[in-house]
Parts: structure tokens; sequence; C-alpha cells
């Protein structure tokens, strides 16, 4: 299986670290990486996404049959464009510009990018509500994700909900103490292309549950997809809705 991430390293884990440069640090990586991340996606290479996660994850879309979408952290675009072509307005969001150039290019009609960070939405850049907002495996830092998670109710219709797709924190803590924290990058089992892997932040199943409620969602279903070839989860996804929704 490929982690997009590894574990293990002693810059990350720092105490000392300045957090904001951490942040700073993913997105630089993911401005460098954005024309052989297009490939890697676009190419099938990444094995568990074909396997099990992008299946996982509009499997989940499809049954809260959303009329509108908002994708943080879209990349190239690839599940903005599945659910355009299902008949859902979407728009999506990342903060490197490269990655919404290419996700707008050929992009069907329903769907929309604009180039916005999650500190953007924190701030209130973003004014539109959606049936579903959806992160699939792009939730990687710690402040900027706290941040988004403050502004996401106001994302929302009041029925609307939250679908987060996360590598499985039992599964990807191996060297490791089981305890939030920032963990070094590695671009193992990608192409030699690939370059200066970004600092990541783990956290506990616990943690993650406790972020939601911190913002007033209430997670209402937890699924861990199976790998076949392994028998282990490839990854987790959370379904949060407002506390208030019915
Ligand atoms: C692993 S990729 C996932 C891309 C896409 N969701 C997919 O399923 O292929 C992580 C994405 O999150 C974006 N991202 C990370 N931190 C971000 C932030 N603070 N604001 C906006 N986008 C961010 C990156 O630019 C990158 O495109």
């Amino acid at each position: 299986m490929l982690f997009p991430y590894g574990t293990a390293g002693d810059a990350a884990s720092d105490p000392g670290a300045s957090m904001p440069l951490l942040e700073e640090e993913i997105l630089t990586s993911w401005g460098l990486n954005a024309a052989v991340w297009t490939k890697a996606v676009r190419r099938g290479e990444i094995l568990s996404r074909e396997r099990v996660t992008n299946g996982a994850i509009l499997e989940a879309i499809k049954e809260v049959a959303p009329h509108t979408l908002l994708d943080l952290g879209c990349g190239e675009g690839w599940l903005a464009h599945h659910c355009a072509r299902q008949g859902i307005e979407v728009l999506g969001i990342d903060a490197v510009n490269e990655l919404t150039a290419v996700a707008a290019d050929g992009a069907p009609p329903g769907a929309r990018f604009q180039t916005l960070s999650y500190q953007d939405i924190a701030t209130g850049s973003l004014m539109e509500r959606f049936d579903v907002v959806v992160a699939n495996f792009s939730l990687l830092g710690n402040r900027s994700v706290d941040e988004l998670f403050l502004a996401l109710p106001k994302l929302l219709v009041p029925t609307g909900c939250v679908l987060v797709q996360t590598l499985h924190p039992m599964l990807i803590c191996a060297d490791h103490p089981y305890e939030d924290g920032w963990r070094e990058g590695s671009w193992s089992g990608f192409s030699p292309s690939f370059r200066t892997p970004a600092p990541w932040y783990f956290r506990t199943l616990e943690s993650w549950s406790r972020l939601f409620r911190r913002h007033d969602l209430e997670v209402r279903e937890m699924r861990e997809p199976l790998d076949p070839l392994s028998g282990q989860p490839a990854s987790v996804i959370f379904r949060a809705t407002t506390l208030n929704a019915t």
C-alpha cells in the first residue's frame, strides 16, 4: 500500500518547531509537486485509491444525494469532476493555484474551481452554503484544520453534512506513540519525481472525533473501507452534521 506521507522523523516532532512554518511547508510541497501529483492521480498510480478509497468516498457522497458540494483541497479535481458529471453543482477549492488551474481546465459543466486556502475560508472568503462539504485526504495540517473547522458549520445548509476521508490512524502510527503530533512526510512508494515531502499532523481517532465535536459537528457515522488485498482498513471516513441538524 502506498502512503502519501510516511511516518517517523525528528524534525517534524520537535516541540520547538514553528507551527505556522510547518503549515506553510505543506502548501509549498503541494505547489512543487502539483504536476507529478496530477499525473499520478490521472494515471491511476496510487493503487489504494484505485482499489478502495476513491470508490468509498464516491459511495458516501452518493448516499447523501447532494445537489451542491464543496470539495476542500480538491487537488487536480478528479472528485469534483466525477460529482459534476453526476449532476451535482460543485465548487472545488485548493490553496495551490497550479492544481485549481489544472482542475478547471476541461472541467465538466457544473464544476467550478477557486484558489483558496483553509486559512482564507476561516477568515470568511467563502460565503456560499453546500449540501455536502467533502475533504478527501486533504486535511493535513493542525492549526489550518482547526481554523477551517471553525468555519465549517457556516458552509453547510441546515441539513448538510461533512465527509472527511483520511488515512486510518491505527495503521499509520507505526514507529510513533499513538498520540497527536506532527510527523515527517515521505513520498515513499511514489515516483522519484516527487520532491520535498511535507510534514503532516497525525490525529488519533479520538482526536478526530473531538475536532468535530469542538466545532459543533456531530459524527453520525464512521466507516473503515477495507483493502481486500491486505484485509486492513485503507482509510477512515467520517460523516458529520451540525449538532442541531435533523
Ligand atoms: C493528498 S492531496 C488530495 C487532493 C484531492 N482531495 C484528491 O482526493 O486527490 C491534498 C490536497 O490538499 C490541499 N491542501 C492542503 N492544505 C491546504 C490548505 N491549508 N488550504 C487549501 N488546500 C490545502 C493540497 O494543496 C492538496 O491539493
